[in-house]
């Protein structure tokens, strides 16, 4: 069972993944988007940022399956703690935007690109350190190290 909670913690991370470039791209459009309409000195489009903003509160639930998933997959303390971290700094991500209504807050709200890194960071991080865990990795150093999460 524990085998199980473990492809799917992992194939979780894989998809959060993978939503990045999607999520960055999405930003592109929305600041495109907002650099056209000030050339051409008419209004942004209310909903540029609507696919990032929708698409952000997805991957924030996605980070709490994965978290969800970690716990009966048993992993180290350390990949336990990197699930934990990547959760936080997704709401910290989700919660940064509100700063941006007014002018004086603008600086804590420009973090959201700052935090974006950060999350990327802990996101890879993760997959590079849960190949262990997947049933076909077969190197025996991986096997000890998933197995003696195990114990
Ligand atoms: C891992 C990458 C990212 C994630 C997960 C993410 C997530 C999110 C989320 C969840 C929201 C909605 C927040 C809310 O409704 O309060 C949001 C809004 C926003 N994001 Fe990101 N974001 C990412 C990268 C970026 C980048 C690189 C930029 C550009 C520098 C950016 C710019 C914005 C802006 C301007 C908003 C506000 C949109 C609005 O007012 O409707 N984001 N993001």
């Amino acid at each position: 069972m524990v085998r199980a909670f473990r492809v799917v913690w992992a194939s979780l991370i894989w998809l959060f993944m993978i939503m990045i470039p999607i999520q960055f791209y999405l930003a592109g459009h929305g600041a495109m988007e907002g650099a056209h309409a000030a050339d051409k000195g008419i209004r942004p489009m209310k909903t540029g940022w609507d696919p990032h903003a929708s698409f952000g509160t997805i991957m924030l639930l996605v980070s709490l399956l994965v978290l969800l998933a970690a716990l009966p997959a048993r992993p180290t303390r350390r990949l336990l703690g990197m699930s934990v971290a990547l959760f936080v700094f997704m709401v910290i991500q989700f919660v940064l935007p509100f700063f941006n209504d007014s002018a004086g807050t603008r600086w804590v709200a420009a973090f959201h690109g700052v935090n974006a890194l950060i999350v990327t960071g802990l996101a890879m991080g993760l997959i590079i350190r849960t190949r262990p865990y997947w049933p076909f990795t077969k190197s025996e150093a991986a096997e000890a190290e998933a197995g003696a999460a195990m114990t």
